[in-house]
């Protein structure tokens, strides 16, 4: 491992990645990395780019779909207490990229912070939902976020504000390697309200979406004014199988791996509903999902 010398301690070698996703699918990166702490994570950055190996952030493996070949270069994992706070000042979320989105929801609505509960049940970290600008119910994270410490391929840390960021459906304009931080601007509101709507969000969410299967939330984007998962549905393909993957019963933007399957089996499936949806209805469906 001459190429990553002085950084053995937070390096291995052929990490298997299937146990860092959530479809538990895929084969390993070359490199896998936890640094803990920035200082740590820019020095290995500029040596991945001395060396020309390309790096990439994982999340918490909720959005993404590894091959089974797995993934040449490095993957950088936020797991350290360094990456993962959460904090509140005044009406300010201040969430750091490793954090689970989860508990910057939820720490949000304990603090009496309205913006971010319907975010409730989404899986991943904070800096996965704001490359993506994850939302639900009409609401996302980045109509909240005004500024992000983000971190280059080369190292660099810059601030970006809200005059250098923008927000679509499922994208950002953020395609810096690494978000560092966020801040959110939200509103005060009754907590106990608060409460009662984030749970009212998780019992529909629970309710609609096949949670606690082997898979990694919506496959495809919606197309505008459509849900691809009514378009699926309507297709007649819930319970189509390919393999160990199948388009989940429940909800058929969704698809479940079971415990043979392999990351084949998901894209053979996902190709095959994308042919179909094309050839019957004319739509294009684009993937929400991230493939590696
Ligand atoms: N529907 C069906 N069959 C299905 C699924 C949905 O008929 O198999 C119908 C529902 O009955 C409803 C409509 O389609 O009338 C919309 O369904 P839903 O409320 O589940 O919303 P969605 O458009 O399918 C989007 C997001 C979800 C998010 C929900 C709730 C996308 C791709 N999906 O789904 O986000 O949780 O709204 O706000 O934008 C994700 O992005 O990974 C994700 C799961």
């Amino acid at each position: 491992m001459s190429i990553m010398q002085g950084f053995e301690r937070i390096v291995r070698q052929r990490e298997p990645l299937a146990m860092h996703t959530w479809f538990q699918l895929g084969g390993p990166a070359e490199y896998f990395a936890e640094p803990e702490n920035v200082d740590e994570l820019i020095a290995l950055l500029r040596r991945c780019q001395e060396e020309d190996v390309p790096a990439r952030i994982l999340g918490q493996g909720s959005n993404i779909l590894v091959r089974d070949a797995g993934v040449p270069g490095m993957v950088v994992r936020l797991s350290s207490p360094a990456f993962c706070g959460v904090g509140i000042e005044g009406r300010t979320l201040i969430a750091s990229g490793g954090a689970l989105l989860g508990r910057a929801v939820t720490t949000s609505v304990h603090r009496g912070l309205a913006g971010l509960e319907s975010l409730i049940g989404i899986p991943g970290t904070v800096g996965g939902a704001l490359h993506g600008n994850a939302g639900a119910h009409g609401e996302s994270i980045g109509h909240w976020a005004f500024q992000a410490t983000v971190v280059t391929a080369g190292g660099e840390v810059h601030q970006r504000g809200s005059d250098e960021i923008s927000f679509g459906y499922r994208s950002s304009s953020l395609d810096d390697l690494v978000i560092l931080e966020t801040r959110c601007e939200l509103e005060k509101d009754d907590p106990h309200e608060l409460a009662q709507r984030m749970q009212k969000h998780w019992i529909v969410r629970k309710a609609s979406q096949p949670l606690g299967h082997q898979c990694a939330g919506c496959v495809f984007k919606n197309p505008r004014g459509m849900s691809a998962g009514e378009i699926i549905d309507d297709a007649g393909l819930k319970g189509t199988r390919i393999g160990g993957a199948a388009v989940s019963e429940r909800h058929a933007n969704f698809i479940i791996a079971d415990a043979d399957c392999t990351s084949q089996d998901v894209l053979r499936l996902i190709e095959l509903i994308r042919g179909q949806i094309q050839d019957r209805m004319g739509i294009e469906l684009a993937l929400e999902l991230e493939i590696w």
